[in-house]
């Protein structure tokens, strides 16, 4: 088991922001000079927005052609909903770029309910990783939010999702919030070889001196343990004020 762990606390977001672009610049080329690709997944949300236009405006120095944007989770609602993810990302990141619509791997909302949307999503994963059975992708890079319950992409507190092993993607119906959502599981999430936290705001402060101090192995976001990857807690110091570094 890996335990490279990182936690940074930036005196600003534009700080964090830039710091995970540095992040996002190393990862990238070191995917694309490895394998000839770089394989990413991002959340929704608000703290991640600024991040998303500080990438945006690196757009000739970053490996776009070799990059494959997926999302980590979605509101099961159309995607040019105003509560859509991949609505948030293509208006911060996506529009700003000449990507190809090859690599651009949006969640399928379109479908009858939310539990064939996650199973197509999860056959397009296994489809561009090309993994056989039980085997996981393996994502260069997953970009994740942690919500003030400890939430973290659509796998919330005591969710039987939350406890999926086998399935790549689910459906999660949770009567806490507002949109059913599709969202990868922990299994993915954990077999990525770069897992980042991007957290802002004092209304996390409380959680995140929990997650860090790894109180409380309940809270989803302290199931983010990559097997064999690094992985990165960045938060502004409203969000780290309890935090020990
Ligand atoms: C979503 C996100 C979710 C988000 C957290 C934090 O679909 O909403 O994937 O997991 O990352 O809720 O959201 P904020 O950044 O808006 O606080």
């Amino acid at each position: 088991m890996n335990n490279y762990r990182k936690v940074h606390v930036f005196e600003r977001v534009d700080y964090m922001s830039l710091f995970a672009v540095q992040l996002w610049l190393e990862i990238s080329f070191n995917a694309v000079r490895d394998k000839g690709f770089f394989a990413v997944a991002l959340s929704g949300g608000k703290t991640p927005i600024d991040f998303y236009e500080q990438l945006s405006s690196r757009e000739n120095r970053l490996p776009w052609s070799e990059t494959h944007i997926f999302l980590v989770d979605e509101r099961f609602i159309p995607l040019n909903d105003k509560d859509s993810n991949f609505r948030s990302i293509k208006e911060n990141l996506l529009s700003s770029l000449e990507l190809s619509r090859d690599n651009i791997h949006h969640i399928p909302t379109e479908e009858e309910t939310s539990l064939l949307s996650a199973k197509k999503y999860e056959k397009e994963l296994k489809t561009f990783f090309k993994t056989k059975e039980d085997v996981f992708p393996e994502f260069d890079l997953i970009m994740l939010g942690i919500g003030e319950d400890g939430h973290t992409a659509s796998l919330f507190p005591e969710d039987v999702a939350l406890q999926e092993k086998k399935h790549l993607a689910v459906a999660v119906k949770n009567g806490k919030v507002k949109h059913e959502r599709i969202s990868i599981t922990m299994p993915v999430i954990n077999n990525a070889k770069n897992v980042v936290f991007l957290v802002s705001g004092a209304n996390k402060a409380h959680i995140m001196k929990k997650i860090t101090a790894r109180q409380d192995r309940q809270i989803p976001a302290s199931h983010v343990c990559p097997i064999n990857g690094r992985l990165f807690f960045l938060m502004d110091k409203e969000a780290g004020k309890h935090v020990k570094i």
